[in-house]
């Protein structure tokens, strides 16, 4: 994409979702890398906190569990997620939704191929991405949208793929994110239609760090008499969520946690919510939701205790009472 084409299709988007929303993104991630380049250290997550860090890949190193922790990234479980709803159109029971979330795509140790492989292997009708595309929080993007193309190409879903921003991610990720064949929801709905049967899809901007996400907005414009299914990327507003009438809400962001100690029990997960909510699936009253661990890692590309999940939700419709 040429620099003013590239201008053309963010003024396009601006457009789109608003000069509130756009401007308050725009200029929270200016002032964010402006912080990051003048050498100042926030403390947002883990890269930021560069004693952390060293200590880390120290321990790691030493130890001797470096190269499995690496060997670890790349790892996937399969999981299968049964998601029972209340009036579920009988056309979509059985619909399988392919959920990815966290790839920060140019950190892994092999750019995608095995994920690539990975993934011809399954059968899905729609697949959703739930942010954080890029490996660093600031800084180019080119390497990540350029390897979330070749991702997306071999993707085969009938229904396509849908996204969202998370917080690695930059607004002006979306129009080359769109040319990939991601449709981008930015506090924007999205209707799933077989014949005159449909189900919705609601997603929103980051939550956790930006705060540009507008659930209310997204509410607005879809029909409350059908299932909605929320994209966000962390589980931080599961409350407001079911208040607004969410059936299922699918998130990521905590990679579960990335480097667990023995059993999965995560060390860091940068999420405000409760810990049943971090990862897995989970319920909250009436509603479902899932907290992917995530196919990608951040800071380094290791994990331990923690593989990264590529997850597919099944949803059934639950017989009505006579
Ligand atoms: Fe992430």
């Amino acid at each position: 994409m040429t620099q003013l084409h590239e201008q053309e299709s963010l003024a396009k988007l601006v457009d789109r979702i608003g000069s509130k929303h756009a401007g308050k993104r725009l200029e929270m991630q200016a002032h964010y890398s402006a912080l990051l380049m003048g050498g100042h250290h926030i403390h947002v997550h883990m890269e930021e906190l560069p004693a952390i860090a060293w200590l880390l890949k120290t321990s790691l190193k030493v130890t001797g569990l470096w190269p499995i922790a690496v060997k670890n990234s790349t790892n996937y479980r399969i999981v299968e997620h049964s998601v029972p709803l209340h009036h579920l159109p009988e056309a979509f029971d059985g619909f399988r939704i392919l959920h990815l979330s966290d790839l920060h795509i140019e950190g892994m140790i092999d750019k995608g191929q095995s994920l690539q492989h990975t993934l011809s292997t399954l059968q899905f009708d729609l697949c959703v991405l739930t942010g954080d595309f890029r490996f660093r929080t600031y800084g180019s993007y080119d390497k990540t949208l350029r390897l979330m193309e070749s991702l997306v190409k071999t993707i085969q879903a009938p229904f396509g793929v849908t996204g969202i921003l998370g917080n690695h991610d930059w607004l002006e990720m979306v129009p080359g994110l769109e040319q990939a064949g991601i449709r981008m929801l930015l506090n924007e709905t999205q209707a799933l239609e077989k014949g005159s049967d449909a189900i919705w899809l609601l997603g929103l901007d980051d939550v956790h760090y930006y705060e540009t996400g507008d659930l209310d907005k997204a509410v607005e414009a879809a029909p409350t008499d059908t299932v909605r299914i929320l994209l966000v990327h962390s589980p931080e507003i599961i409350p407001e969520a079911f208040s607004a009438g969410m059936d299922l809400y699918l998130c990521g962001h905590s990679h579960g946690g990335q480097i667990c100690l023995p059993g999965g029990q995560p060390i860091i997960t940068h999420c405000r919510c409760a810990r049943s909510y971090k990862a897995g699936p989970w319920q909250h009253e009436s509603m479902r939701g899932y907290t992917s661990r995530g196919v990608g890692t951040s800071l380094f590309p290791i994990r331990m205790n923690c593989q990264p999940e590529i997850i597919t939700h099944t949803l059934r419709k639950i017989p009505e009472q006579k």
